[in-house]
């Protein structure tokens, strides 16, 4: 995975219904170390970082880069969403020169099932439609991932492949701003 490029960044901070968008603070600290470390979280993403471990490598003011969000709920982190570059190595392309964007979430198991993964992860999808129009988001997840792929779906994902990894089947698909013609 490498840095979103080439985009502006950071944006304004991206308003939704219920939300904010915006780079990480000092005060999500905590809630970036809730997030990474729990079980739960990590069930289909290869399990949680080692708590003693990630909170020592987690700095005062948790790392910025550009395609990261942090999600806010009245002033308080509930998740993260990201955009960055596919590794060329990795299995799933749609592009000759891979290197795709691709979107990531990560949302605290006490703000499941409330809608606020869609309503952020749409903002972030018109947010890089706006920024490099016309280029395609791809995102892989474990099809046993039923919420994932309830989310994919309700983006507006379609399938691509299906293929293994990590020892677990993946659903790779592919978004577009771009409605087909014809
Ligand atoms: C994947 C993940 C973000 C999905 O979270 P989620 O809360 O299920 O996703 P949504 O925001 O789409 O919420 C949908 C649910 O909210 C409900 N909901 C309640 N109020 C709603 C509203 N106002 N608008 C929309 N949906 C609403 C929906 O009915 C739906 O419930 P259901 O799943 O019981 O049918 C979350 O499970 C997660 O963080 N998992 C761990 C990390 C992970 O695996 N990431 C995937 C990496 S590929």
């Amino acid at each position: 995975m490498t840095e979103l490029g080439p985009v502006a960044w950071p944006p304004a901070p991206i308003r939704t219904e219920r939300l904010v968008l915006r780079e990480p603070e000092a005060r999500d600290r905590a809630a970036i170390i809730e997030l990474f470390t729990s079980p739960e979280v990590g069930t289909y993403i290869g399990g949680p970082q080692p708590r003693d471990e990630f909170e020592r490598a987690v700095p005062e003011v948790p790392r910025r880069r550009p395609g990261l969000f942090v999600v806010d709920l009245d002033g308080a982190m509930i998740g993260i969403v990201t955009l960055d570059r596919r590794d060329a190595e990795r299995p799933g392309h749609v592009r000759p020169d891979a290197a795709e964007a691709e979107l990531g979430y990560m949302f605290l198991p006490e703000a499941w099932g409330c809608g606020y993964a869609t309503e952020a992860c749409a903002a972030a999808l018109d947010w890089f439609a706006g920024a490099l129009p016309s280029e395609p988001v791809v995102l892989c997840t474990q099809t046993a991932n039923d919420r994932s792929m309830r989310l994919a779906a309700k983006l507006g994902f379609t399938e691509v492949e299906r293929f293994e990894e990590y020892g677990a089947e993946q659903w790779f698909g592919v978004w577009s701003s771009v409605t087909p013609s014809g």
